[in-house]
């Protein structure tokens, strides 16, 4: 299902605002929200179900509007058909595992066939065996497939995910990242994702959202969002950047230790050096600029190191 936000409005006092926000989010995508703490990433994923009010624009799921200031139409979040899955899970830890995947069908009365649409919620997460157990018999990543089980029943069209992975350490949160998008690429489920993780947001999404206080920075793939920010506030949330001058950068890869043609050669000076298993990233100073860049062989701190930036992968930004 197709969501389109269309100049949406909502203020919090004087100090936050969301102003037209603009954004169509495809059918079956994968679309991320990426920004930081505070910038309204929630506050637009509640709009979108329904559990907070916008002051003033239109929402539409395809070509229903759940939303209108000007109509007067407000769908409530019940009936907008849609699955959240929430930071903190959100279990009921008095509740079977069966009975907390049950539970909103039995609160939007849809019990017809309750048993098959459990097991088939749970049989999606495999967890098809753990219907009897609590919560609390459960590990964090299991937790964490009961609440996507629990907001797949009931079919609904859309899925929305707010920080869902961060209670989880480091390895489970990358084997959740794999899961959740093969299992909604697999239902072909509409997918809107809230998180302040580049790393989450860039290998999950067929779209990435950049916010910035209440306002979209950029959208757009993955790879366009890296490979060419629109501003300087994207680029630097999303990896690694290493300023030339005021407002020309490249990323880290895009140096060498050897000269190349159609590059720039800067001598700098090795201030850290960290070994990631596959290469080592060294800390440079480069005539006062902190940069960082990837290299294959250890160098030593203080060592003198000429780097050559390939003219091409330089980008300029204002
Ligand atoms: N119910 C509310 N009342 C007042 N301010 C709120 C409320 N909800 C959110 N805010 C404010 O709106 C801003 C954006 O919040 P939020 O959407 O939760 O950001 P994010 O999810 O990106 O961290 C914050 O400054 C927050 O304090
Ligand atoms: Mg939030």
């Amino acid at each position: 299902m197709e969501i389109r936000l269309k100049n949406i409005t909502k203020r919090y006092g004087d100090s936050f605002g969301i102003e037209h926000f603009n954004l169509v989010i495809p059918n079956g995508s994968f679309t991320s929200f990426l920004g930081p703490s505070g910038c309204g990433k929630t506050t637009v994923l509640r709009m979108i179900s329904g559990l907070e009010v916008p002051d003033s624009g239109e929402i539409f799921f395809g070509d229903k509007c759940v939303f209108s200031s000007e109509k007067k139409i407000n769908i409530p979040a019940e009936k907008r058909n849609l699955g959240f899955v929430f930071q903190d899970f959100a279990l009921w830890p008095h509740l079977s595992v069966f009975e907390n995947v049950a539970f909103g069908l039995r609160a939007k009365k849809q019990t017809n066939n309750l048993k098959e649409q459990v097991g088939k919620a749970l049989a999606s997460v495999r967890l098809e065996n753990y219907g009897e157990r609590y919560p609390s018999q459960l590990s964090g990543g299991q937790q964490q497939r009961v609440a996507f089980a629990r907001a797949v029943a009931g079919n609904p069209q859309c899925l929305l995910f707010d920080e869902p992975l961060s209670a989880l350490d480091a390895v489970l949160r990358e084997e959740m990242r794999s899961e959740i998008k093969i299992l909604t690429k697999s239902m072909g489920i509409t997918s809107v994702f809230v998180t302040h993780d580049q790393l989450e947001a860039m290998s999950m999404s067929d779209a990435v959202v950049i916010m910035n206080q209440g306002k979209i920075e950029q959208i757009g793939t993955p790879e366009e969002i890296y490979h060419t920010p629109a501003t300087k506030f994207t680029a630097d949330f999303i990896g690694k950047f290493n300023y030339i001058s005021e407002n020309e950068m490249f990323r880290p890869e895009a140096a060498s230790f050897l000269p190349q043609e159609e590059s720039i050669a800067c001598k700098t000076k090795v201030i850290s050096v960290q070994f990631l298993g596959n290469s080592y990233e060294l800390g440079l100073d480069a005539g006062g600029r902190r940069w960082t860049v990837l290299s294959q062989t250890r160098y030593s701190a203080n060592d003198e190191v000429a780097v050559y930036i390939n003219r091409d992968k330089i980008l300029s930004l204002n």
